[in-house]
């Protein structure tokens, strides 16, 4: 992209110019470091059971922790429990018997995963939603941008960030370089909650196996959660967002590192704070030179085997 066009995507992002003369220049040098928050501060007790979840493992060693899945627990929820994961037809209901369990979304490949996520009736949102919303994007990108839920535009597009605040999220990433076609880009539930409702927690607990196979078939170099649900949701904590933004964390084995910032949907209302979403763009950027990949385009050292 020229110095012109940038200029223009800052701009509209009511950025400050001084910023991209840096990054086109070059100038912002990679980070070595990468601040892993304290267990006690980002995972409290009542959500977590081992804050040894936090510590940096490699991502061979160990998989991601998923919560319970919901059949593990189906003795103890008696009245109406839901089936976990995909099904392929039919109303939300009872637990099915273990040979007639869904398929595992852990096991699946990206084709067997859509097609779990487009017919799931693991919650109530699939009485209420249009079309499920999978997510998008180069499936080697480097990047993973997180967001929360599916707004009306994207219930009726079966496609991610395609609102008023998708336009906004692609000014931002172009203005780090990257068009939407070279990120990934998910949503913690994969369906419209209806009004915009924040996701409720079953909802998202009945949605996390198929975002966090989302993390492992791509194994991003970086993770960016936009907004408040999104991040609390991925690090499993209550804390607030401006507590969680401006620094590095991890995701869960701590083998990738994650950065939050505002959701686009709040940039739009709060625009004061766009200075502080580009820096944290410009952290990922850091971030992804730091591990010695372009941020422009593929040709990295990431093992695409998958
Ligand atoms: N907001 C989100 O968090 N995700 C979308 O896909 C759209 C709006």
């Amino acid at each position: 992209m020229d110095e012109r066009r940038r200029l223009d995507y800052l701009g509209a992002m009511g950025v400050d110019v001084w910023v991209p003369r840096l990054v086109a220049a070059g100038r912002i040098e990679s980070s070595d470091e990468i601040a892993v928050v304290e267990p006690s501060r980002i995972l409290p007790p009542a959500r977590v059971s081992d804050p040894a979840d936090l510590r940096p493992v490699s991502p061979s060693a160990q998989p991601i922790p998923r919560t319970p899945p919901a059949h593990a627990e189906a003795h103890e929820v008696a009245p109406n429990p839901v089936v976990p994961g995909p099904v392929a037809s039919g109303p939300v209901g009872p637990a099915l018997p273990e040979a007639l369990s869904p398929p595992d979304p852990a096991l699946m490949d990206w084709d067997a995963l859509a097609a779990a996520v487009s017919g799931c009736r693991a919650c109530g949102l699939c009485e209420t939603r249009t079309n499920t919303v999978f997510g998008v994007g180069d499936r080697n990108a480097d990047l993973l941008i997180i967001g929360e839920a599916p707004g009306a535009e994207e219930d009726r597009a079966g496609e991610p960030f395609v609102g008023r605040a998708g336009q906004l999220l692609n000014r931002m990433l172009a203005a780090i370089g990257l068009a939407r076609e070279q990120v990934y880009i998910a949503n913690v539930l994969k369906c419209r909650p209806p009004g915009n409702r924040d996701p409720h927690p079953e909802e998202a607990r009945q949605c996390e196996a198929y975002l966090l196979r989302q993390i492992e078939l791509l194994r991003p170099r970086a993770i960016l959660c936009v907004g408040r649900v999104a991040a609390q949701n991925i690090l499993q904590t209550d804390a607030p967002l401006g507590s969680l933004r401006g620094r590095w964390l991890t995701f869960r084995t701590g083998a990738i590192p994650l950065r939050v910032t505002y959701h686009p949907a709040y940039l739009l209302r709060s625009p004061e704070q766009k200075a502080k979403a580009w820096e944290d763009l410009v952290e990922v950027v850091r971030r992804l030179r730091g591990e010695g990949c372009a941020v422009i385009g593929k040709g990295n050292d990431k093992d695409q085997s998958d």
